[in-house]
């Protein structure tokens, strides 16, 4: 029996092409257990050619887990809200995606209390120019931060706020109304997050944290920031260049994903994601802080 092909896509073995799976993905199950292993270590799988319906694509994403459906609904695919639509493309002169989605670095769901666990990105229609996504390993992030601050921040949560930084990174949407902010309350999240199924450490932030537990809030802020560009360190970036076909499979849980800009004017983007149900981020064993 031949199983699926992997190749890697960097040199520490961050992310992973996978090859010789039919273009639908409804994998036999010894087959789908090799991606779901393939997945776990290396975090980020990329599919080629793929010509999935919604159907096959949930299908194949429900393997993963329970499906988490998007609120508010409004980008979600009709007929198929375990679809959610990101990108410029428009429907009888309605924008039926999220435009400028996910411009900055950042989990899915972070700025919730449940957190996705991971999601799955097709690329049903690209751009032939810019419009990639780059994608941050977050374990080796978190390996390669000096001892020093690893232990600043043995222990410690970040809080991550939708209500204060929704009109920074979604300029161009409508601010959020009280009851949107009474339903996207501030949450705490460990810095240090083991994952519940590897056992391995990643540096979990992302563009929604704003304060750090025990620290001065200037302070915290300044913390993020280096953290966030430390993570941001090329040899622990891959970057996506999209061809028509192809999806990306990530782990929300320890790596971090940014999009960038297009020719919006000249082109269509549209991209369909499902989204994995996450559990409460688990607090990694670190040594413990000095008193
Ligand atoms: C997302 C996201 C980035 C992109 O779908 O969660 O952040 O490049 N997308 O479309
Ligand atoms: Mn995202």
């Amino acid at each position: 029996m031949t199983g699926p092909r992997l190749h890697l896509i960097t040199p520490r073995g961050f992310g992973a092409e996978v090859s010789g799976v039919p273009p639908t993905l409804e994998l036999d199950s010894a087959t789908f257990r090799a991606v779901e292993d393939a997945w776990y270590r290396h975090s980020i799988l990329v599919f080629r050619e793929l010509s999935m319906t919604p159907e096959q694509h949930i299908a194949f994403t429900r393997r993963l887990g329970p499906l988490h459906i998007m609120v508010p609904p409004d980008f979600n695919l009709e007929g198929h809200p375990e679809v959610f639509v990101v990108g410029n493309a428009e429907e009888g002169g309605k924008a039926i995606g999220l435009r400028r989605a996910g411009m900055g670095f950042h989990s899915d769901g972070e700025d919730k209390a449940i957190p996705n666990a991971g999601s799955f990105l097709h690329g049903v229609q690209v751009p032939p120019e810019g419009g990639d996504t780059l994608f941050a390993d977050m374990y080796a992030a978190w390996d390669a931060l000096p001892e020093s601050t690893k232990t600043q921040l043995a222990g410690r949560r970040a809080r991550f706020s939708r209500v204060q930084l929704h009109h920074v990174h979604y300029p161009h949407l409508p601010a959020l109304t009280e009851e949107q902010k009474r339903e996207r309350p501030d949450v705490w999240h460990p810095i240090a997050r083991r994952h519940p199924r590897t056992g391995r450490t990643a540096l979990y932030i992302g563009r929604w944290a704003v304060e750090i537990e025990g620290i001065p809030r200037e302070e915290g802020r300044e913390l993020i920031a280096s953290l966030c560009a430390f993570a941001q360190r090329p040899d622990f970036v891959y970057r996506h260049r999209w061809l028509p076909g192809d999806a990306v499979l990530w782990d929300n849980r320890c790596t971090q994903h940014c999009a960038t800009p297009f020719d919006e004017e000249r082109y269509t983007r549209r991209m369909h994601r499902t989204t994995l149900e996450g559990e409460a981020p688990l607090l990694a064993e670190t040594a413990p802080r000095a008193v």
